[in-house]
């Protein structure tokens, strides 16, 4: 538990499901108001909300697609309305599909980049305005990949989107240190989302995507709110403009383990 968290207000893109969601139920537990944004499930962002109430915390959810402007602004400004301020943005939301980089038809690049990286630029400029024009020492966190340092073949749009990621939150932590706001990344490696449900429901796939983890399994969204609640605290005060990795090792060069190479 961080008990500087306690009563902290923390916005969350994408969270009706997988590590938006369990990131707000661990703010929950810390006591903490939390704003549930959802795209177009509103029936599991309310049971969200239910369950981050039962755990202690406050919580309202609010329908945003993060690729829009007005409804970015309308993320921050519920904070805002129903809990008085904003102290942690989340930049959470994400896409993904596979195809061949060829093939690949414009309107998907487009869909991948605009909700990765456009949303957590959205989300996390609307959340810096704020922090600066009210004084607040705010955090951002955004939600990055090990594919932010590892390419993946089929999946351009997604590499491009969280290596700009990487350098966005670089950039935006070098420019707001002076102000005392933070910035980073989290890099999950293969977590238990999802995302992931069809590709990990195939025992095959799974047994490979294990294969290259070092530590051996795939990761529980449990795992990953707990690096976003260490991030978000006082317990991180000096760390600014980071990719946490949580991938179990994966960007560790898996390849050479027990000496090969
Ligand atoms: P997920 O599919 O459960 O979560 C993604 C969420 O984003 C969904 O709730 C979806 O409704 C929401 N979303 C999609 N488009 C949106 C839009 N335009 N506006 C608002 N919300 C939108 O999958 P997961 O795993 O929880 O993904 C969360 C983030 O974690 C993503 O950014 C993903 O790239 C990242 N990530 C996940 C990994 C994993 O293995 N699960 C590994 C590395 C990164």
């Amino acid at each position: 538990m961080y008990t500087d968290l306690k009563g902290k207000v923390v916005a969350i893109t994408g969270a009706s499901s997988g590590l938006g969601k369990a990131m707000a139920l661990r703010f929950g537990q810390e006591q903490a108001k939390v704003v549930i944004n959802y795209f177009n499930n509103e029936k599991d962002a309310q049971s969200v909300k239910e369950e981050v109430q039962k755990a202690g915390g406050e919580a309202v959810a609010v329908q945003g697609d993060v690729t829009k402007e007005e409804d970015v602004k309308n993320i921050v400004q519920t904070a805002v309305k129903e809990f008085g301020t904003l102290d942690i943005m989340i930049n959470n939301a994400g896409v993904e599909n596979p195809v061949p980089s060829h093939e690949m038809p414009l309107n998907d690049w487009n869909k991948v980049i605009s909700t990765n990286l456009t949303g957590a630029f959205l989300g996390s400029r609307e959340a810096i305005k704020y922090y600066v024009e009210n004084n607040i020492k705010g955090n951002v966190i955004n939600m990055s990949s090990v594919h932010e340092m590892i390419p993946w073949p089929l999946f351009v749009h997604y590499a491009a989107s969280k290596g700009g990621i990487k350098l966005m939150t670089e950039t935006l932590a070098l420019e707001y240190a002076p102000k005392g706001i933070r910035v980073n990344n989290i890099g999950p490696g293969a977590i238990n989302t999802p995302i992931n449900a069809e590709k990990f429901a195939d025992p095959v796939q799974k047994k490979d995507v294990e294969s290259m983890i070092p530590m051996g399994y795939i990761g529980e969204p449990e795992e990953i709110a707990a690096v976003a609640v260490w991030l978000a605290s006082k317990e991180s005060s000096y760390v600014t403009g980071i990719t946490l990795f949580a991938d179990g090792g994966m960007t560790k060069y898996p390849s050479f383990q027990a000496g090969r190479g």
